[in-house]
């Protein structure tokens, strides 16, 4: 009997346990959505999902509780997820004026937000019954919520009020800059376009920057492999260091005579250097994984101990998850401890690596 009560009290936990759980609108790049779910599925068991923007934002039930999933994520980023918002109200969107009064009313009601510095970000469908643009929305929201004397501020929020109006239902909730992976909506992080820049490929490298948190003033010696046209040499440069650029296509002409330079106008395949030259090894190739793999563990003897790479992978197949398994044990084996591994929303079909040499 006693044996009874034990598993059925077993049972209820189990029940309660299954009962836990929590909703995220989850945001990866263009056409890489299913990753990010596969990776949420690889993480938390099962997941359900739907699609609110094809290939790019869909919403996920996790069964497991909010707090819990948020570190989950948070303190081991996943690869394709971007961005996400946990949702804690969901109001059925057929009427944008009555949609807007219930979230008035349920963000009136946060008392945590009253004062504080916060930023309201919003995103919307096409098929959304807010019909004008997603600015107008964020502003409309604004007013509604005079009551709380909010401060806003875009840069260092203490909170961000997240809405996704989709076709069907509008998604709202609270939540920490942190845990939202990224303060940018969405996590679509802008840079400024200098006057001059090279390419748009410095933006990769100013992002990644960002997310991997790496300092790069430290550096003194770098080599780029697959330089042209300058992007990210020049961003090198711009950080205080001596570079050595390789490749035989033209580097741009802005970059001519710069003295902390030397252009070496050769496939990386051809090219000798000495060992622990230098102290950080980047390459940005747009190349065949493996052949880039090969290329750059090829020359890995010349980055010192301690040493930092910065490799992007293109995902020139339809396993992505394969090839980047496949690429971590290549560099592994190279002595390189992998760092961070994270699709860049400037990254187009591929991946940024960040790794140290141990
Ligand atoms: C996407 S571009 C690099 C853009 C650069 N990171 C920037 O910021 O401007 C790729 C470059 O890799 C170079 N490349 C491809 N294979 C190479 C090889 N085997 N050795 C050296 N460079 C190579 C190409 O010539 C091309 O200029």
């Amino acid at each position: 009997m006693d044996e009874l009560i034990v598993s059925n009290e077993q049972h209820n936990d189990q029940q309660l346990q299954k009962d836990v759980h929590c909703k995220f609108v989850c945001t990866a790049n263009h056409g890489f959505a299913p990753y990010a779910q596969e990776e949420l599925r690889r993480r938390f068991g099962s997941l359900k999902s739907s699609v609110l923007i094809p290939g790019e934002v869909f919403v996920t039930t996790l069964q497991e509780d909010m707090g819990e999933a948020t570190e989950r994520i948070t303190t081991r980023p996943l690869i394709f997820l971007r961005h996400l918002f946990p949702v804690h109200l969901e109001v059925p969107s057929e009427d944008a004026d009555e949609a807007l009064r219930v979230i008035e009313q349920h963000l009136s009601q946060q008392a945590y937000l009253e004062q504080t510095q916060v930023s309201i970000q919003v995103r919307k469908t096409e098929g959304s019954s807010w019909t004008a643009n997603p600015a107008a929305l964020r502003d409309e929201i604004q007013q509604r919520l005079a009551s709380l004397e909010l401060g806003y501020s875009v840069q260092d929020p203490e909170w961000i009020i997240s809405l996704f109006a989709a076709d069907k239902v509008w998604y709202v909730g609270v939540s920490r800059p942190a845990d939202n992976l990224s303060d940018w909506n969405g996590g679509a992080i802008r840079f400024q376009r200098e006057e001059g820049q090279i390419s748009r490929a410095k933006f990769k490298l100013l992002e990644a920057e960002q997310q991997f948190g790496i300092a790069f003033e430290g550096f003194r010696n770098a080599v780029d492999i697959g330089a042209a046209p300058g992007g990210w040499t020049s961003f090198l440069l711009e950080r205080g260091m001596r570079v050595t650029a390789i490749d035989p296509a033209k580097m741009h002409p802005s970059l001519q005579d710069h003295r902390n330079l030397r252009v070496i106008s050769k496939n990386a395949g051809e090219v000798k250097f000495r060992e622990h030259e230098f102290d950080l090894l980047v390459c940005d190739m747009s190349w065949s994984p493996k052949q880039m793999a090969k290329l750059v563990t090829g020359l890995l003897h010349c980055l010192q101990m301690g040493g930092t790479a910065v490799v992007t992978v293109k995902l020139l197949t339809k396993k992505p998850m394969a090839l980047i398994d496949e690429m971590m044990l290549v560099f592994e084996a190279a002595r390189m401890q992998i760092q961070g591994a994270k699709q860049l929303f400037h990254n187009r079909d591929e991946i940024t690596l960040y790794m140290i040499k141990y």
